[in-house]
């Protein structure tokens, strides 16, 4: 059987209501089901799921899919997988049969980051690797711990890598373009070898310590490739998420020397942002992880920084931040090292909520002896409160500054409510509202046929009958795979076109920005006329557009008269 029809008899096998119901609680309302939304931090039932077309959809942070991607997503288990689950489940045995995984396309890149860190580990393990086992000793990981965080070894000689991957037939232009080899010598050579994890859990790169007494940069990672960004990854993701749930909050560390230390005395809900900047990409990371996060980075002034930095991103993303105070010249590692495990633990308890830590750090470099400086602090203590939820914390913190200064509560409170109202209009969940109306109505008009191609097929004829033509690049190719999809399978549903769609997701993407959209249930031939209208309209103005720009660039006068000719016509059919 082709894996196709195999995907879509497993599919069609199990009831998506039961897969998610069986995770998360579910409640009937109308002719779908609602549940808290695990993709995300919420306490909304803000998850829909559809069994009739065996789909959910969540409309806060706009997730959706079939069962094979909430299982995936959920379970953070690749495609094969969930489907040998699911098949196992209603007695089908999928294994033997060749299944498209997800990025097949780089599947012989993973390959040869396995091969690399199965290497760099042999050798750390070998004759050659007693110096570097004793560092490794020294600092304190033992067997099980190196093991466990896959550490390994690249060696003195220049090129045992590269030749070992290219005896196993891989292509010397993909070595350099993976970050393995410089031109054919090997990249790492004498580092201690971490291997970097996907979200999946698969080596897309590493980072090499130096470990004997050499002026040479600390860490060497991996160059960005086509599998590996820096800024896309937090180190131990993919073992912390089990942990996350458990522990219900996520503790965030610099490095990942921290986050490996914090494993050995039993704290595995961490992750390590791998310095102390945090990427867009990473704070989404976070999001899926926890609502909690306690951010523990380095006692010294960076560290300082970064966590007034990262507890303001983080506050803005609605999560709930708490700050642990390292002494200036540790950090977790040596703090755990100098200081064992109870106390660290009591360390991480002990959290400060952010804002706390923010009012305390306005303290610094005020004069109190001057009252415009003083003012000024507190002004600023104020606008902090503001961020606050809480009101009984509000309460606290305006009691004591009134306290403190001899300053009367009321003139305080008054402060207090004066910025409250300056911030609202820009408070986060109308922030959040706005984001989500940007759409314009073009865009609006094109996800609207989308989704409805993708219910009826009487609508993706009457898009072929009528030439629509789709005047952005996501929606266009995203129409022309349904369309192909149709045409091969002779049927239209949701629920495959995202199995169908799983290995690209660039496309996965924009279906999603279609499926979170509202609809209605149906859709009437008069409707999809006028979205065809607003569709038109927009390719209309777009080539316009295109053609007044190059009527700029073009010298010519004959030419430039032409394309005035174009413009006109166009306009005229327009009106
Ligand atoms: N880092 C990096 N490149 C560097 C220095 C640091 O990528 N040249 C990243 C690493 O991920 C490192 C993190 O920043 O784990 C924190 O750096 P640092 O505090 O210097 O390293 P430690 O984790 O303390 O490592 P060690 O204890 O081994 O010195
Ligand atoms: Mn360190």
């Amino acid at each position: 059987m082709d894996s196709n029809n195999l995907t879509t008899e497993i599919r069609n096998k199990v009831d998506i209501v039961d897969i998610i119901g069986e995770r998360i609680p579910l409640v009937a309302k109308g002719k779908n089901f609602f549940g808290v939304c695990p993709f995300h931090d919420d306490t909304n039932p803000s998850m829909s799921v559809s069994r009739e077309k065996q789909i959910y959809r969540c409309f806060s942070c706009g997730a959706s899919g079939n069962v094979f991607t909430f299982l995936m997503n959920y379970e953070h288990k690749e495609f094969k997988e969930v489907l040998k689950d699911l098949g196992e489940r209603v007695g089908i045995n999928v294994t033997g049969i060749h299944i498209n995984n997800v990025n097949t396309k780089y599947d012989h890149l993973y390959e040869a980051y396995l091969i690399a860190s199965k290497y760099f580990q042999n050798n750390l393990a070998s004759v050659a690797g007693k110096e570097a086992r004793e560092y490794l000793n020294n600092r304190g990981l033992n067997e099980n711990t190196i093991k466990e965080f896959g550490i390994g070894l690249s060696l003195t000689s220049k090129k045992d890598l590269t030749d070992l991957l290219l005896a196993k037939k891989f292509d010397l232009k993909d070595l350099n373009q993976i970050g393995l080899s410089v031109d054919d010598r090997d990249i790492y050579t004498d580092r201690i070898m971490f291997p970097l994890h996907d979200t999946y859990g698969k080596i897309v790169g590493f980072s090499g310590r130096i470990y004997k007494n050499i002026d040479q940069s600390k860490y060497i990672n991996t160059k960005e490739t086509v599998i590996f960004k820096k800024g896309h990854c937090l180190y131990n993701y993919h073992r912390a998420i089990d942990k996350v749930r458990v522990n219900k909050s996520l503790i965030i560390m610099e490095g990942f020397m921290d986050v490996i230390r914090a494993y050995t005395i039993g704290v595995e809900n961490t992750v390590a942002l791998m310095g102390t900047a945090l990427t867009t990409e990473q704070m989404k990371l976070i999001k899926r992880l926890s609502k909690n996060v306690i951010l523990c980075l380095d006692g010294d002034e960076p560290g300082k920084n970064a966590a007034l930095k990262i507890g303001e991103l983080l506050l803005a993303e609605n999560l709930e931040a708490k700050v642990v105070l390292l002494p200036n010249d540790d950090d977790p590692d040596s703090y755990i090292l100098k200081n064992g495990k109870d106390k660290f633990l009591n360390l991480i308890d002990s959290a400060i909520p952010y804002s706390d830590y923010k009012i305390s750090s306005l303290k610094e470099n005020v004069n109190f002896n001057s009252e415009e400086d003083l003012a000024n602090y507190v002004n600023q203590v104020i606008l902090e409160t503001t961020k606050i939820d809480d009101s009984i914390r509000v309460e606290i913190i305006l009691k004591k500054l009134a306290k403190d200064y001899n300053i009367g509560y009321n003139t305080l409170e008054k402060r207090f409510r004066e910025l409250k109202e300056e911030k609202k209009p820009t408070t986060k969940i109308k922030k959040e509202k706005k984001v989500r109306v940007r759409k314009n109505k073009y865009i609006l008009a094109m996800e609207q046929v989308i989704f409805y191609m993708l219910n009826y097929d009487w609508v993706i004829d009457l898009v072929e009958h009528e030439k629509i033509i789709f005047p952005s690049n996501e929606t266009r190719i995203l129409t022309n795979e349904i369309i192909y999809f149709y045409k091969k399978n002779r049927f239209i549903n949701i629920a495959d076109f995202y199995t169908y769609l799983q290995d690209k997701p660039d496309l996965l993407a924009s279906l999603n920005d279609v499926v979170s959209g509202d609809h209605k249930e149906t859709v009437t031939r008069e409707e999809l006329f006028a979205y065809f209208k607003v569709i038109k309209d927009y390719s209309v103005s777009q080539e316009i557009k295109r053609l007044e720009k190059m009527m700029k660039n073009e010298s010519d006068y004959l030419e430039q008269a032409k394309i005035v000719e174009q413009i006109r016509k166009l306009k005229l059919g327009d009106k």
